[in-house]
């Protein structure tokens, strides 16, 4: 059965769909299948050619409800779903359904304030910063407000994500074949945090026949660069290259 990770919070601009992205994209490089639900009516889907994980739509509650049950189904997988913000009875059915609930915030007085309130309202949620200051003495201010205001929710806050400014690619329509290697290693870095969290077996051993016929009812034939799932509902997910394994590091672009 697969797990589930939501991304969610009350807030716009947080970073949600760069960290739900970034997150697909890692474990696709980690050799793990994922699929990046969008929840935002606000926002189009974006075309999963060339990026390492599947795209489903999930606008409609009825959309919703169908793509999770099509991707709890598939045995080994993760399913990434990006909240929308500012929607409160939708971060809480988010919040029952997941494994893993993921609250991204910036560094911010305003995101602070609202992370910690979403802290006490989920208690098993973690908090991400995000787009964190490059910048030595940014940074270290920071962290220290970080210190300051979140001490008491230590244990439940990631690494830090990175200011960084090809992440933005990610949230293109259409992506290049090639991404920056900094990005995949944030990819990379913030996926292996999610892992160790859900404790999931990456030992990049090929993958397994039950996990190969999953990748074939969903995203056809391996290389296939863009193909259609369709399952008895209709089509809820699209694209991806299969089946995947853990990719080299490699240096430049290419990542
Ligand atoms: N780590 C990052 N580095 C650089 N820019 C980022 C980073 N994370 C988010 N952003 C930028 O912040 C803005 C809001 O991010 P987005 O993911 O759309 O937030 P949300 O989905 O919560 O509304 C976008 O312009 C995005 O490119
Ligand atoms: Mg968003």
């Amino acid at each position: 059965m697969a797990d589930i990770i939501c991304v969610i919070g009350n807030k716009g601009g947080t970073g949600k769909t760069t960290l739900s992205h970034m997150l697909c994209q890692g474990l696709g490089l980690l050799g793990q299948r994922s699929v990046c639900v969008l929840t935002d009516t606000d926002r189009e889907p974006l075309d999963p050619l060339n990026r390492r994980y599947l795209t489903a739509d999930a606008r409609t509650h009825e959309a919703l409800g169908k793509v999770m049950d099509k991707i709890r189904s598939l045995d080994a997988w993760l399913g990434v779903v990006d909240g929308g913000g500012n929607r409160t009875e939708m971060d809480h059915r988010l919040y029952g359904l997941a494994d893993l609930v993921l609250l991204p915030f910036r560094d911010s007085h305003e995101d602070i304030r609202t992370v910690i309130r979403d802290l006490e309202r989920f208690p098993r949620a973690y908090a991400v910063p995000m787009q964190w200051p490059t910048n030595a003495w940014q940074r270290e201010t920071a962290n220290r407000t970080l210190n300051e205001f979140l001490a008491p929710y230590q244990d439940r806050i990631l690494d830090p994500v990175a200011a960084l400014s090809a992440s933005k690619v990610l949230l293109q329509k259409q992506i290049p074949p090639g991404l920056p290697t900094a990005l995949g290693n944030a990819c990379r870095n913030v996926s292996y945090q999610v892992i160790d969290l859900l404790q999931l077996d990456v030992s990049g051993e090929p993958v397994s026949p039950t996990r190969r016929q999953a990748t074939t009812a969903v995203a056809g034939q391996a290389e296939v660069a863009s193909v259609k799932a369709v399952n008895a509902g209709g089509q809820v997910l699209s694209g991806m290259r299969a089946p995947r394994f853990p990719a080299p590091i490699r240096f430049g672009y290419g990542a």
